[in-house]
Formats: structure tokens, C-alpha cells, sequence
């Protein structure tokens, strides 16, 4: 059977194995999917040790290992580069660590999926750290126009507009906002401990799409959500849409088959 997991620490808390054999069960695959909690001082032996199994297709990484994961590999395209960061690790035909970062894919398709636009498209990025690195290559190659960083911290908006070296990116502060973006990206690790990242209400009143990439467990919306709601954001996703979606990218990186997402993402929504 192949094999696939994700590497974490922790990782009880992944929804990866859910995702994948429903993935595979509608592409007609038969996988083992499971949960590696690597050890903080042995992740890159982890690694090795799992694809030295000749059943083994590829792996999934998250947090504190997407770093390292991207340290590791012989073979990065540009969007993994510009991260710095890899979600997802395949051996090629050569035997060759590949790495890719799926996640800003899987926000581009979930917010096609919402009905939105890109090309041409005005965003706010709030928020520097990993997160926000992962995204702005795939934001940028689906048409994005105008991408706008705005961060707490300046430096580390103008490092990644460095990195991404790219006319249409800019490092912006709350002065230079434009009056209106389509979609407002909240990318700050804030939602998490319930706070607010700071910006503009009129920003948020008058976007069409206030998007956390959080996902939100119980409550079905963020504070992020909740708070772009009530200023009068059009619409407003949580990041349960781009989690199945990354995750549908790295499978069909792996496999070359493109599931399905609807089924999965509406079945983790009501679980
Ligand atoms: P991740 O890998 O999840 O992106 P990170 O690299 O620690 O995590 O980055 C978290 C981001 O959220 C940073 O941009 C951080 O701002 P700073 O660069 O100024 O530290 C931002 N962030 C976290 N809490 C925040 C808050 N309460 N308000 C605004 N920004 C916040």
C-alpha cells in the first residue's frame, strides 16, 4: 500500500489523515495515511528513515518543521523558495528530496472557490511571519494586481516584498492604505489567542472578503470574522477551505490526481 503521513510536533490535533482517505476513497486509491509526531532534535532522521520505506510516496509537514523540511530538500521551485517553507516532501524518480509549499495554492483555490476575482484583484496581506511568506508567490501568479503587507513589525513586511521582488508587492503602513482592497488576507497568528490584528475599520467595511487563514473550531467564525461582519464586510471565510485545499494540491502532486474538495471541506464544516 502507499504510505503518506504528517510530521508535526505536536500533531494529534492534524486533520491531514481525515482529509487524505477521503481524497483517496474518491480518487480510487487505497493509502495508509498517518500522524508522526517527529522528536524537536531528530526531525531530518525522521524524514530519512520514513522514505527509505519503498512504499513510501511523499509527506506532509507543519509546524515547527516546514523550515527544515525546506532545508532538507534537494529540489525547490520558486513559490517554496520565496517561503522558505515546505508543507510537502516527495522522493523523485532520481531518489531526490523535492519540496513544494501548497498552502498558497490552497487559499488561491478557496478563494476562487468563495466566487472572487483574482485577477486584477486588490489585497491586503496583514501580517510578515511564515504564514504570509507561503502565500504571496501563488497570490501573485493567479493575477493579483495590487498585494499590500501591512504589518506590526515593518521590517519583516519589507524582507518578504524584498525576497518577492516583484513591481506589484509593497511593504505598506497604515498611512499609505488605499481606500478599497477586494479582499482583506489576515495571515497574523492574532486569531489564535482571540485578539484583533490592527487595521482600519473602514478597510474592513468596505472589502468584499474578509478571509482568516485560521480555520475556526466550534463557533464557525473567527474574531476576525466576527469583527469584519460586524463593520459590514461582504463576506467572510475562516481557513477550513484552504486546509482541505492545500491538502488536495499535495495530493495531487503525489499521486497526479486532483480530488475532489467540496464533499471534504463541507464534511469537516458540520463534523
Ligand atoms: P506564522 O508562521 O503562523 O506566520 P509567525 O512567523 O510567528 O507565525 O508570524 C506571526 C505574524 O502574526 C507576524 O507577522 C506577527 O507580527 P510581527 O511580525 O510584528 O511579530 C503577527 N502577529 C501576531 N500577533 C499579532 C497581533 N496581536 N497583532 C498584530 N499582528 C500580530
Amino acid at each position: 500500500m502507499k504510505k503518506f503521513a504528517v510530521f508535526g510536533n505536536p500533531i494529534a490535533q492534524s486533520l491531514s489523515p481525515t482529509i487524505h482517505q477521503m481524497f483517496a476513497k474518491s480518487c480510487g486509491e487505497l493509502i495508509q495515511y498517518d500522524k508522526i509526531e517527529a522528536p524537536l532534535d531528530a526531525f531530518e532522521d525522521s524524514i530519512n528513515h520514513f522514505f527509505a520505506d519503498e512504499n513510501t510516496v511523499g509527506c506532509n509537514v507543519t509546524v515547527p518543521f516546514k523550515e527544515r523540511a525546506f532545508a532538507m530538500a534537494q529540489h525547490k521551485d520558486a513559490a517554496v523558495c520565496l517561503a522558505k517553507a515546505a508543507n510537502t516532501l516527495m522522493l523523485n524518480p532520481q531518489g531526490e528530496l523535492c519540496a513544494y509549499n501548497t498552502d498558497g495554492i490552497g487559499l488561491v483555490a478557496d478563494l476562487n472557490n468563495s466566487g472572487l476575482t483574482l485577477a486584477g484583484a486588490k489585497v491586503l496581506l496583514l501580517g510578515a511571519g511564515g504564514a504570509a511568506r507561503g502565500v504571496v508567490h501563488p497570490l501573485l501568479s493567479a493575477g493579483v494586481t495590487t498585494l499590500h503587507i501591512l504589518n506590526r513589525t515593518v521590517e519583516k513586511a519589507q524582507a518578504i516584498v524584498n525576497d518577492a521582488n516583484n513591481q506589484h508587492v509593497t511593504a505598506v503602513s497604515q498611512q499609505a492604505l488605499l481606500a478599497q482592497y477586494d479582499v482583506v488576507i489576515n495571515s497574523t497568528s492574532a486569531s489564535l489567542s482571540g485578539t484583533l490584528p490592527a487595521v482600519p475599520d473602514a478597510i474592513l467595511a468596505n472589502c468584499q472578503l474578509a478571509y482568516d487563514m485560521v480555520y475556526a473550531k466550534d463557533s464557525g467564525s473567527t474574531v476576525f470574522m466576527t469583527h469584519a461582519a460586524k463593520l459590514g464586510a461582504v463576506q467572510q471565510l475562516d481557513g477550513l477551505g484552504m486546509l482541505v485545499e492545500q491538502a488536495a494540491a499535495a495530493f495531487a502532486i503525489w499521486t497526479g490526481k486532483q480530488p475532489a474538495t467540496a464533499e471534504v471541506i463541507e464534511y469537516l464544516r458540520n463534523r
